[in-house]
């Protein structure tokens, strides 16, 4: 079976790539489940239910959240209802959401986890343990597991990869926003990537207008960072071949769809 992973969607620039391309992806890859990281869906900061629904109407069937999960306060009124939404596993004990949902496509069930790193990110729960907790649970229902690890620090991904290690699919990077170029299957059969990189705006800085990030580097002064409407774009994404019977990654590639990259359909 076949996961495909859509990168960190930002803005109205990510959300109209994810409409145009994700359909496209399916066609040519033919994927059994994908996954899309929302959490910057909404202008760049958390996401709201129409996108949410958006999102699921363009063919994801899970979606993903990282740090940026409750910047858009609509979320509270949502999430508890929200049946295909993650949220970072390891916040603390009573936060609303779930850290792991399971989808059944063609009969073959998956596990979505999110997890969120500590390195250089807000304190919270040690997601190591919480992905033993997990897993161990995931395991009863099925051998396919799918881990999203939002984290800042690429040797704190890459300690999660070789941790789970035989112990789930796929461990794959969200966050940083920019596709790093080591996908690999581990020697006990879980795919890697540090990170997948961002869907939205491609000639800013991480999604954000680049001269107010340029700004506040040279000024340290209070910016606002906004997710530009017009310009070039980009799609970030990674296929991974998952074994059905044994949950073992057995390929994975990466996506990168811009002007540099273009998309060829065959
Ligand atoms: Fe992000
Ligand atoms: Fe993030």
């Amino acid at each position: 079976m076949k996961i495909l992973f859509v990168g960190d969607v930002v803005g109205s620039p990510g959300r109209e790539m994810v409409k145009e391309y994700v359909p496209r992806l399916k066609e040519k890859y033919r994927p059994d489940v994908t996954v899309i990281n929302g959490e910057n869906a909404a202008g760049g900061r958390g996401i709201t239910e129409k996108i949410y629904r958006q999102l699921l109407d363009v063919g994801a069937h899970v979606i993903t959240l990282g740090n940026h999960a409750w910047d858009n306060k609509e979320i509270f009124e949502f999430i508890d209802d929200a049946k295909y939404l993650v949220r970072p596993a390891n916040f603390p004990e009573g936060t609303p959401g779930v850290g792991m949902q399971f989808v059944k496509v063609n009969g073959i069930e998956v596990a979505v986890i999110n997890l969120q790193g500590r390195t250089f990110m807000p304190a919270l729960n040690d997601p190591f343990v919480v992905a033993d907790r997990l897993v161990t649970v995931a395991k009863e229902r099925t051998p396919i597991i799918f881990v999203d690890f939002h984290a800042e620090a690429t040797s704190e991904k890459q300690a999660m990869g070789w941790y789970l290690d035989g112990k789930v699919s796929a461990v794959i990077g969200t966050h940083t926003h920019v596709q790093t170029a080591d996908n690999r299957i581990l020697p006990n059969g879980t795919a890697y990537l540090t990170d997948v990189g961002m869907t939205g705006p491609y000639d800013e800085i991480l999604g954000m207008e680049r001269t107010a990030v340029i700004r506040k580097f040279l000024t340290s002064l209070p910016v606002r960072f906004e997710v530009p409407k017009e310009g070039r774009r980009q799609l970030s994404a990674c296929l991974i071949h998952v074994d059905d019977k044994t949950g073992k990654a057995t390929q994975i590639n990466r996506i990168l769809i811009n002007d540099d990259h273009p998309f060829i359909s065959e």
